[in-house]
C-alpha cells in the first residue's frame, strides 16, 4: 500500500514510518522539520521504499497532490508542548488547524482513509476519571494559553468527525503521553525525556507543582501498532484513547528515573508560575478508558513503565555517547 504520513521526521512519526517499511509498504513522509530530526529520516533515506518530502502540511497544493497519489494517510504533523502553547499559542493554531483542514479536505475529495492523531488533552481538566471517548471536555479560559493546543485539536477531531459524516473514512486516535527512544529533550518535549537527560547529565530534575499530578505513560512501539491498526475498517467514523491505565506520578516517576539510570541527581519541585508564567493550569490526572482500543484496535498496551524506561534511558545513553 502507498501510505503518506505528515510529522514522519518527528519522534511517533519516525516510529510510523520504519514500522511501515517493515510491513511492506511504500511510504512517504511530509515534514517541515520545525520539530523534526534528520538523524531519524537518516536512519531510513536509504531504503527503497521511502521517500522524503521537506515541506509544509500548509501547503494546500502538494498536500492535495500527495493525497491524491496515496492510498492512505497517517497525520502526525503538528505544533506541541505546553511550553509552545504558552509562548506561542497561535502558531500552535495555524499550525494545527490549517494543516489538518488541508488534509481532511484532500482525503475527502480523493476518497481516502485518514487516521488523525489527536491527544488526552482534549479532555482538559475533566475531573471524571477514567475519560471515556465521549467524555465531556473541560477547559479554561481563552486567556489562558495552555488551552489552545487541546483546544485547536478539539476543532480538527470536530472537522474530521464533520468530513466523516459526509463519508470520509477516519479515525480519530487521542495519546496519552507517548514516551520511548526518540523523543529528545527539547524545551518543548514531553517531562520523561527531560528527566532522562538531567539525570544522565547529574542536573537537577525539575518537578513542576507537588509531583502528586498522574500521568498514564504509554510506551511509543505499543502507541505505534495501535496507530496502524487504526487503517481496519471497524475503526472508521471512532474517537480512540490509545494509552496505558497504568497512573503513575511525576514526584515517582522523578524517583524511578534516578533509580533506573543510577544518578546522582536531586529533585527539585518549581511552581507551575515560575515555570509557565501566571495564571497557568494544569490537569491532576488523565486516565483513558480502553476498551475501544482493546475491542475495535485489539490492541493492549504491553510495555511496562519500567521496562519502557529502561529502553528509552539506553537510547539517551547511546545518544550521548554518539554526540
Ligand atoms: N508525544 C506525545 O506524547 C503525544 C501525545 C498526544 C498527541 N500527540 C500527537 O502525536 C503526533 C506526533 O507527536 P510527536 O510527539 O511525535 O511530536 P513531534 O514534534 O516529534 O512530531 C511532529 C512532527 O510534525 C512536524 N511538523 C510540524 N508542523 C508541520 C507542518 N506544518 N508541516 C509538516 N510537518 C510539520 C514537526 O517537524 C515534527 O517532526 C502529533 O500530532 C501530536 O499532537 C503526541
Amino acid at each position: 500500500m502507498k501510505v503518506l504520513i505528515t510529522g514522519g521526521a518527528g519522534f511517533v512519526g519516525s516510529h510510523v514510518v520504519e514500522e511501515l517499511l517493515r510491513r511492506g509498504h511504500q511510504v512517504t513522509s511530509l515534514d517541515d522539520m520545525s520539530n523534526g530530526n534528520e538523524e531519524f529520516i537518516n536512519a531510513v533515506s536509504d531504503h527503497p521504499n521511502h521517500t522524503f518530502i521537506h515541506d509544509t502540511v500548509l501547503n494546500d497544493e502538494l498536500v492535495d497532490e500527495l493525497v491524491d497519489n496515496h492510498d492512505c494517510v497517517f497525520h502526525l504533523a503538528a505544533v506541541l508542548g505546553v511550553k509552545n502553547c504558552v509562548e506561542n499559542p497561535r502558531k500552535v493554531i495555524d499550525g494545527n488547524i490549517i494543516g489538518t483542514r488541508n488534509i481532511a479536505a484532500s482525503c475527502m475529495k480523493w476518497n481516502k482513509k485518514l487516521v488523525f492523531s489527536s491527544t488526552s488533552e482534549v479532555y482538559g481538566k475533566n475531573p471524571n476519571i477514567p475519560f471515556s471517548e465521549d467524555a465531556d471536555r473541560v477547559l479554561g479560559a481563552t486567556t489562558v494559553h495552555r488551552w489552545s493546543y487541546a483546544t485547536a485539536k478539539a476543532i480538527d477531531e470536530h472537522l474530521c468527525l464533520a468530513y466523516g459524516k459526509e463519508g470520509l473514512r477516519v479515525t480519530v486516535l487521542r495519546y496519552f503521553n507517548i514516551y520511548g527512544p526518540r523523543s529528545v529533550a527539547t524545551p518543548y518535549a514531553g517531562v520523561i525525556p527531560r528527566f532522562i537527560d538531567a539525570a544522565l547529565s547529574h542536573e537537577t530534575l525539575r518537578v513542576f507543582g507537588n509531583g502528586l499530578q498522574t500521568r498514564c505513560f504509554t510506551y511509543v512501539y505499543d502507541c505505534v501498532e495501535a496507530t496502524i491498526a487504526a487503517l481496519s475498517a471497524a475503526a472508521d467514523g471512532e474517537v480512540i484513547n490509545i494509552g496505558t491505565t497504568e497512573e503513575t506520578a511525576i514526584k515517582q516517576l522523578a524517583e524511578t528515573v534516578l533509580r533506573l539510570s543510577n544518578s546522582t541527581s536531586s529533585i527539585e519541585y518549581v511552581p507551575y508560575e515560575e515555570a509557565y508564567g501566571p495564571g497557568y493550569e494544569d490537569t491532576p490526572k488523565r486516565v483513558p478508558v480502553t476498551t475501544k482500543l482493546q475491542t475495535i484496535l485489539h490492541h493492549t498496551p504491553r510495555v511496562s513503565l519500567i521496562d519502557g524506561l529502561k529502553e528509552t534511558i539506553a537510547w539517551h545513553e547511546q545518544q550521548q555517547r554518539n554526540a
